[in-house]
């Protein structure tokens, strides 16, 4: 648990429970582990994509699902920084900036992110769209620099895929995650991994 950090607690927060669709995809994932508590992660990861972020309303719910208390949930996410305890953008990139990215340029990915979508790393852009953090290794480095846009990576990433990312992004267009085998520089962006994804 990070030193310092507290349950957060908010007194008018509203109730939290996973809708049925949600639950029904819960007692899938907990069917795939033998011991209930091994499928935590996975249920706050799931509770998160529901509320946007884990509350302590989540947390409560999880942690009675999961027959613990809300400070052993909380625990588990006060630990791993892609669980968010405050809100988020709609599509939020996290950009790693261990050694291996900061190597290869992640400093200047940051940098031109920043200014392209007028947002600092750790805040949100005030339309709610868009929201930039700097994180620790996502575990792609040899995909570096790499960056996560909520669950998808984006491997040896240039300002240039940047600017195709965010330009897509702004006009409601999905984008499709770039892996180390499907790009490496120089590289066409990420339509051209697009491409040839599908053949
Ligand atoms: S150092 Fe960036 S993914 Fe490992």
């Amino acid at each position: 648990m990070a030193l310092g950090a507290r349950f957060p607690h908010s007194p008018r927060e509203e109730r939290f429970e996973f809708t049925p669709e949600n639950r029904a995809e819960l007692d899938r994932i907990l069917a795939k582990y033998p011991q209930k508590r091994s499928a935590l992660i996975p249920a706050l990861h799931l509770a998160q994509k529901q509320a946007g972020h884990i509350t302590s309303a989540v947390m409560q719910h999880v942690a009675s699902l999961f027959e613990l208390s809300p400070m052993d949930v909380w625990g588990v996410v006060s630990f791993y920084t892609m669980l968010k305890t405050k809100p988020v953008g709609k599509h939020h990139f996290m950009v790693c900036d261990n050694l291996s990215c900061a190597l290869l340029g992640a400093a200047g990915i940051l940098r031109h992110l920043e200014r392209r979508l007028g947002c600092r790393a750790g805040h949100t852009r005030a339309d709610g769209k868009f929201s930039v953090e700097r994180v620790e290794c996502l575990g792609a480095c040899g995909g570096a620099p790499c960056l996560q846009i909520n669950e998808d990576y984006f491997e040896h990433v240039t300002p240039a895929l940047v600017d195709e990312l965010v330009a897509a992004l702004e006009k409601g267009e999905p984008v499709s995650p770039v892996g180390a085998d499907e790009a490496a520089p120089p590289r066409e962006g990420a339509g051209a991994a697009r491409e040839k994804a599908a053949g």
